[in-house]
């Protein structure tokens, strides 16, 4: 039946159809750049024509004469730059009118005049439009889309889109716009997309959102917003959408993102944001994913996350100054799936700050200045498959810290200066029976001075540990000993002697260097004392000396610092050990005192022989010539 009539119809349309156009049912599309005017002989009924890629520049007062039953017309990528004011009251029915992609620098401010009751959209984007005047607009009561994107417009009148109340749409985009008259969008009730991205805004004035109550998607990105008036979103209670990144701002008023309820997509990124609000976003379920990068944060607040509780992906990286994150920031993202804290300047990590994400499948880490990591950091993470650990400050890890995460698949190591001592025989360990996770094995190196200074983690086996031996093993610092009985600043210090002199050899297969246990103790923020810290005389009072109740050890460290200055002694069933420190200075200097008091006392020796030799010599001479005489 249909093909009767098509077979029927066509005849008729093929017949008067232009060379170069396509026409069917009332739609003709013509393509060519040599197509410098629009066809005199058109199918007697046109509703579409469209031009695409051609080489006209010029639409007439005579040009659309014949189409006056036409709908829509398009004449795009062209080279159109001038059109006449009375063109279209040829085309009373036009509903829609694109000439987006050519060479337009003004249009005539009545050539939209005849077409007030029909007109629904007008797409001028890509040309090079300076000015809209007011009168160009006026009265399309009808008109629901107005693309301007990528024109060179620097400013709006305030009341050129008056009585646009129909208006569902307008592309602003990508031109250069400074600023905007306070209440240019005061009339655009029906407003639902506003893009202003991609100009030269630097404010937001407090009411120019004001009633746009209807408005889905608000993109400001690429901006110069150095400042948000307080509340300026408040009324947008439909919001979507919203784009902020790539803007000036240092800051965002508090609660600037409440009463949005519907928001899912918010973007903040590239800004110099140097703090954040403690009370920042309102209730926003819906967001699944939030981007936060390329700021000056060096720390966000505590709950800034708390009202986004839907959120899927968490990307926060890439704040090159972001040091410190609060210990409840993650808290209540039950749904969390992927977190990405890399490239920032973390250094710790509070040991629960992972604890409240049951569902956390990717955690990225790399990149950071981690130091160490609480045996309780990984704990809840009972979906993890993913870890990345790259490119850190680890020396050592708890050899427990995996021990929940039996999901885990994927973990990556590299990158870090890893000290094979005594502490990583943990992890040392557990590498050893999950070789298949640790996906970057054969460069995760071992990184001291020692004589294997290549080995793989993972190739540390049982017998490389023997002097940690399970009966030595539990007199390491740490491990449950009271603080007061074994100072392992002092242990650090005494270490950092052995570790910071390049010149003293090194004949053992242990430096007992040691990552700083207590760093975790210390609340974030706080600066912690550096392993390498060496001993100065002001910040320790204390005697350098350390109690260790194991014969065992006392070997082993006595060989160890050998020939460091370091003197040991049995007392009370305990070893006590002396160190001297070892910055180069001091110990020269001592040294130079030592020498000097010996040498003094020799001299004293010799001083007092030669004496008693002398004396001894007069002695006899006097006996003697007493004797003679
Ligand atoms: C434009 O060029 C094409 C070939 O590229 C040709 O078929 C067509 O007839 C030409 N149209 C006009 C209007 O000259
Ligand atoms: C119109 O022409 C441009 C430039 O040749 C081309 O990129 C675009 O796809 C064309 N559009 C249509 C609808 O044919
Ligand atoms: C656009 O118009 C200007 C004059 O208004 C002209 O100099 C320029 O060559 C035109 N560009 C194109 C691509 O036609
Ligand atoms: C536009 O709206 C204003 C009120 O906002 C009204 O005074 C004016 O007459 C309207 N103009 C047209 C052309 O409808
Ligand atoms: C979370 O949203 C609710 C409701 O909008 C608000 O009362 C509360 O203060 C918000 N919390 C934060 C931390 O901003
Ligand atoms: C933000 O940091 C960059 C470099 O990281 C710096 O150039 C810029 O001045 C900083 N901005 C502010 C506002 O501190
Ligand atoms: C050890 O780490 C330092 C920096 O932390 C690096 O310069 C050095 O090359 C590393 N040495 C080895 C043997 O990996």
């Amino acid at each position: 039946m249909l093909g009767i009539l098509v077979l029927l119809v066509w005849p008729h349309l093929a017949h008067s159809c232009p060379v170069s156009c396509q026409c069917h049912s009332g739609d003709v599309q013509c393509f060519g750049l040599n197509i410098t005017a629009i066809p005199k002989q058109m199918p007697s009924q046109t509703f579409t024509l469209l031009l695409n890629d051609t080489n006209i520049n010029i639409i007439n007062v005579q040009t659309l004469r014949n189409l006056d039953l036409m709908t829509r017309f398009g004449l795009t990528h062209s080279r159109l730059h001038t059109i006449h004011p009375l063109a279209f009251y040829a085309t009373p029915l036009l509903m829609s009118v694109k000439l987006s992609s050519n060479n337009l620098s003004t249009i005539p401010v009545e050539v939209f005049g005849p077409l007030q009751a029909c007109l629904k959209q007008i797409f001028l984007h890509e040309n090079q439009l300076e000015l809209i005047s007011a009168e160009m607009l006026t009265g399309l009561t009808k008109l629901e889309l107005l693309d301007l994107n990528s024109n060179r417009i620097s400013r709006l009148d305030a009341g050129v889109f008056h009585n646009l109340s129909s208006l569902i749409f307008l592309n602003l985009g990508s031109n250069a716009l400074r600023e905007l008259p306070p209440a240019i969008f005061h009339s655009l009730y029906s407003l639902r997309h506003l893009l202003l991205y991609n100009n030269q805004l630097k404010v937001l004035e407090a009411d120019i959102f004001s009633h746009l109550a209807e408005l889905v998607e608000l993109k400001i990105h690429n901006n110069r917003i150095a400042r948000l008036a307080p509340k300026v979103f408040w009324s947008l209670g439909n919001l979507v959408i919203l784009t902020l990144s790539s803007n000036q701002l240092q800051g965002v008023p508090e609660k600037s993102f409440y009463h949005m309820p519907k928001l899912s997509y918010l973007t903040l990124y590239k800004n110099p944001l140097l703090s954040l609000p403690v009370q920042l976003m309102g209730h926003t379920p819906f967001i699944q994913e939030f981007y936060l990068q390329y700021t000056n944060l060096t720390t966000v607040p505590g709950n800034l996350f708390s009202n986004m509780t839907g959120l899927l992906r968490l990307n926060l990286h890439l704040n090159f100054q972001l040091r410190e994150l609060p210990a409840e920031l993650f808290k209540d993202l039950p749904k969390l799936e992927e977190l990405s804290l890399n490239l920032n300047d973390l250094r710790i990590l509070h040991p629960y700050i992972f604890s409240g994400l049951p569902l956390l499948s990717l955690l990225d880490l790399n990149d950071n200045n981690l130091r160490t990591l609480p045996d309780t950091i990984f704990q809840n993470l009972k979906a993890v498959s993913t870890i990345y650990l790259n490119n850190n400050d680890l020396k050592t890890l708890p050899g427990e810290i995996f021990r929940s995460n039996s999901m885990l698949r994927e973990l990556f190591l590299k990158d870090n200066p890893w000290h094979c001592d005594c502490q990583i025989q943990g992890i040392a360990n557990w590498l050893q029976t999950n070789k298949q996770v640790l996906l970057d094995g054969e460069h995760v190196m071992c990184n001291s001075t020692l004589d294997q200074p290549l080995r793989t983690l993972w190739s540390l086996s049982e017998k490389d540990f023997y002097v940690c031996n399970p009966t030595t093993v539990g007199y390491f610092p740490t491990q449950r000993k009271s603080p007061t009985e074994i100072s392992t600043t002092s242990l650090r210090q005494s270490t950092a002697a052995t570790t910071n002199q390049p010149s003293t050899p090194q004949p053992t297969t242990f430096s007992l260097a040691r990552s700083n246990p207590t760093s975790m103790a210390v609340p974030p923020g706080t600066t912690t004392t550096s392993t390498t810290t060496t001993m100065t005389p002001s910040t320790s009072p204390a005697p350098p000396s350390i109690r260790i109740q194991s014969p065992p050890f006392y070997d082993i460290l006595a060989v160890e610092q050998w020939p460091e200055f370091v003197h040991h002694n049995h007392h009370q069933g305990g070893v006590f050990v002396w160190t001297l420190p070892s910055n180069a200075a001091q110990a020269g200097f001592l040294m130079t005192c030592h020498i000097l008091l010996v040498t003094t006392g020799a001299l004293l020796i010799y001083a007092a022989m030669w004496g008693m030799y002398r004396l001894n010599k007069a002695m006899r001479e006097l006996w003697v010539e007493s004797k003679d005489g």
